[in-house]
């Protein structure tokens, strides 16, 4: 007990300077804020004035007049001229790169910079102090002067557009979370496996054969609605005008030479021909098919990036690179008769000559390669930027040989991993990647000696949508954690006030719902573990946050509120005991509040995300395939070994055991590990889950037949007698199975009387 103890006051300590609450303060947090005298009251005739003929400014004020509506119901009129207490904008002759000053005191609000993108991030900082609280109507400032420059000008999120595909709407939402963060490139992945989602028009079968596809399901199961959609170029041409207004650029990313398998599907003249298995685009995974390299490829793939680049000006253009397997250019003949034309001893060293030609095409227009860091193997063009991804290794290496690099690691900055385990959290990978984490993720590590640091261009956090189907959860994979990004990627030296970064989150998280967003609850969900041993009328229960607010709790029912008692340590509950806990925010109960009722069915219950998992190799929380509309549970596993304990089981007295199961799609290409997934032979027909005691290889207590659950494509419980136990065990649960089709998953397992 003594650690959690330890760790509940430390954290409590931690969250206490309060005062901080009530002062407005900006996230990312400034280069400098130093407080001045008096306030400013701004209200509905305050006026925002910009310099005549200036398109820069107006277009910062005509941002903050959007977002203090947005935010405040305050509407502010933009003028180039105003009498008494005004927001002015002004153009600075000089100034660092998205630079800005802001100075706030009774006479007005100026903001000063010499780019658009400064007087931008100036507006966003007044907006930030113009909004703390969630209150609408005129505000009274504290007067503050602000100096403030980016640490990293790529301030990045990866949204994969290619596994689900996401409305126009929530990309410009998407676009304006970031505007309000600092955070100024939008790398979008357009192309994948599953789907290409950009019209090209000299391609039409691009998006017409692959725009949609059928979502994989279990044997057996019923068919889901197609999914997909394209992005237009008209609606292409809007977004990234949009995106400008932002200051955010968009980097396009078109993967080659792996990654092609819906360009193959629609031109199969581009693979290798290795025939395309029906169903495979709605498999996740590394898949074989790679482009070939005939002229002709070439000619299409520059085609297809003419259109890119009239679409979408940023300088950079990504060409992706990462996971192409070499299978199908080792059994190519045609493959392997070019590489000995061209001289080149192997597919490594061929990969390099095709990203190459890529590069020297983007570098004739006037553009810029960058690529995921496999792009290093087999040695690539000085010009060529790369994004580490496979930990920070290759922006090491990159920027050892000079070439910049963006920080992308997996899985540290990967928002497909989720970040907590409990009821509310969608689907997606089975790391812990929480808010604290990418929080205090360096950016300037020592493995990257100082010399070579400037070839760090930023950070960026990807959020890959394989297991995220909804716009929903989206926005909770992304945020607050991109919040935390933002103040890793703009602000100088952080990761060392958790507190006061959650002390400004919150607010700005109000600021952000404004303009459309619903945040995950997970750093501020109350989180229990509980501890019982059978005979004992009483169970004791841990609580925790992962933001480090005060919990305050009640076992009388009521919600809880700041004159409840204050969390301090493990409670020993009596059975049954209704308990409510939430984290607070000065006076506000934060979203993800605990209520349930401890009892003896409580306690003798696991769902999935409480239990472990016996391997981690490929740990998923992997969403059921039913129904179509609707609720659908998700199932923590691992894939490789779908295998479950349940740690120190209050075993003792129980007389049966329920296990609540569902079958989903094996939808993973992974190649010949495949063969390494393996199950104990099934007894019956259609297999069965068993628990054993102890260990997995320990005795076998129980049975649990698959029949009933066969053709019913939810959620089936499953009861059998148990023999009678130790008072508490470690139960290992597994199921048998001639193969992976379908997959099964553990939800919850109950020991009943
Ligand atoms: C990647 O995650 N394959 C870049």
């Amino acid at each position: 007990m003594f650690p959690r103890r330890f760790l509940s006051l430390a954290l409590l300590t931690a969250a206490l300077p309060v005062a901080a609450w009530a002062e407005p303060a900006l996230l990312p947090a400034p280069t400098s804020a130093v407080a001045g005298s008096g306030r400013l009251l701004v209200g509905p005739g305050t006026a925002i004035v910009v310099p005549a003929g200036d398109s820069g400014a107006r277009n910062a004020a005509e941002r903050l007049a959007e977002w203090m509506l947005a935010a405040r119901g305050l509407k502010l009129a933009i003028a180039t001229r105003a009498t008494g207490p005004a927001i002015r904008f002004r153009r600075a002759a000089a100034g660092g790169a998205e630079s800005y000053a802001l100075d706030i005191g009774p006479r007005g609000a100026t903001i000063t910079a010499a780019d658009d993108a400064g007087l931008l991030y100036g507006a966003v900082s007044l907006w930030q102090y113009l909004t703390p609280d969630r209150e609408h109507g005129a505000v009274a400032v504290p007067a503050v002067s602000v100096k403030d420059a980016p640490r990293f000008r790529w301030r990045g999120l990866m949204l994969d557009s290619a596994r689900h595909f996401q409305s126009p709407d929530y990309v410009r939402h998407l676009i304006d979370w970031m505007a309000v963060n600092k955070l100024n490139t939008l790398h979008w992945h357009l192309v994948d496996d599953q789907g290409w989602r950009l019209e090209i028009r000299k391609y039409p079968r691009l998006t017409e054969v692959s725009g949609w596809r059928v979502p994989a399901t279990a044997p057996g199961a019923p068919p889901l609605p197609r999914n997909g959609g394209f992005y237009t170029q008209a609606q292409v041409r809007e977004i990234v005008a949009y995106a400008a207004r932002r200051n955010v650029t968009i980097v396009p990313e078109i993967e080659m030479p792996g990654h092609a398998l819906s360009a193959i599907r629609a031109y199969p003249q581009l693979g290798t021909g290795a025939p395309v298995t029906p169903g495979a685009e709605s498999d996740w995974g590394v898949f074989p098919w790679l482009y070939n390299v005939d002229d002709a490829t070439f000619g299409f793939l520059e085609d297809v990036l003419t259109e890119v680049m009239a679409l979408f000006p940023s300088h950079y253009i990504h060409v992706g690179g990462d996971e192409a397997v070499k299978d199908q250019w080792k059994a190519s003949p045609a493959i392997q008769a070019r590489m000995k034309a061209l001289g080149i001893a192997d597919e490594d060293r061929l990969q390099s000559w095709f990203v190459q030609r890529m590069q020297r095409f983007l570098a004739a227009h006037g553009r810029r390669l960058i690529g995921w860091d496999e792009i290093l193997e087999g040695g690539i063009a000085p010009e060529a930027t790369v994004m580490s991804w496979r930990g920070i290794d290759g922006a090491v290496a990159a920027a050892r040989a000079g070439h910049d690099a963006v920080l992308s690691p997996s899985p540290a900055l990967y928002l497909d991993n989720r970040q907590g385990f409990g009821p509310l959290e969608p689907p997606g990978r089975g790391n812990l990647i929480d808010l604290a984490s990418v929080y205090r993720f360096d950016p300037a590590p020592a493995a990257i000696p100082a010399e070579a640091r400037s070839h760090i261009l930023g950070v960026q956090a990807n959020l890959w949508t394989e297991h995220v189907r909804t716009e929903q959860r989206a926005a909770w994979m992304m945020f607050p954690r991109a919040n935390a990004l933002a103040e890793v990627a703009w602000s100088p030296g952080t990761g060392h006030d958790f507190a006061g970064f959650v002390a400004r989150l919150v607010p700005q998280l109000d600021r952000m719902r404004a303009l459309g967003l619903e945040p995950a609850a997970s750093a501020f969900a109350v989180t229990t573990a509980t501890d019982f041993t059978p005979g004992d009328p009483h169970a004791i229960v841990t609580l925790a946050d992962q933001a480090g607010l005060p919990l305050r709790y009640t076992t009388d029912g009521s919600a809880p509120t700041t004159a409840s008692p204050l969390y301090a340590g493990p409670l020993t509950l009596t059975l049954p005991t209704r308990l409510r806990a939430a984290a607070m925010f000065g006076e506000r109960a934060m979203p993800g509040a605990f209520d349930a009722t401890i009892d003896a069915a409580y306690v003798r219950r696991r769902s999935d995300e409480q239990l472990a998992t016996c391997t981690d190799k490929v740990r998923l929380a992997v969403e059921d395939d039913a129904p179509a509309e609707g609720k659908r549970a998700s199932f923590l596993t691992d894939i490789l070994n779908p295998c479950w304990l349940y740690r120190d089981a209050p075993t003792g007295g129980a007389r049966r055991i329920a296990l609540t199961v569902g079958q989903f799609p094996f939808n993973f290409q992974i190649g010949k590990d495949i063969d390494n997934i393996r199950f104990r032979a099934p007894e019956t027909p259609d297999g069965e889950f068993e628990v054993r005691a102890g260990s997995c290889d320990g005795e076998r207590i129980a049975v649990l037949p698959l029949a009933p659950a066969r053709g019913n494509p939810e959620l089936t419980r499953l009861v059998a007698p148990l023999p009678p136990r130790a008072a508490r065990e470690t139960l290992c649960i597994t199921y048998t199975a001639r193969g992976v089709k379908p997959m099964w998953g553990l939800k919850q397992l109950e020991l009943l009387p």
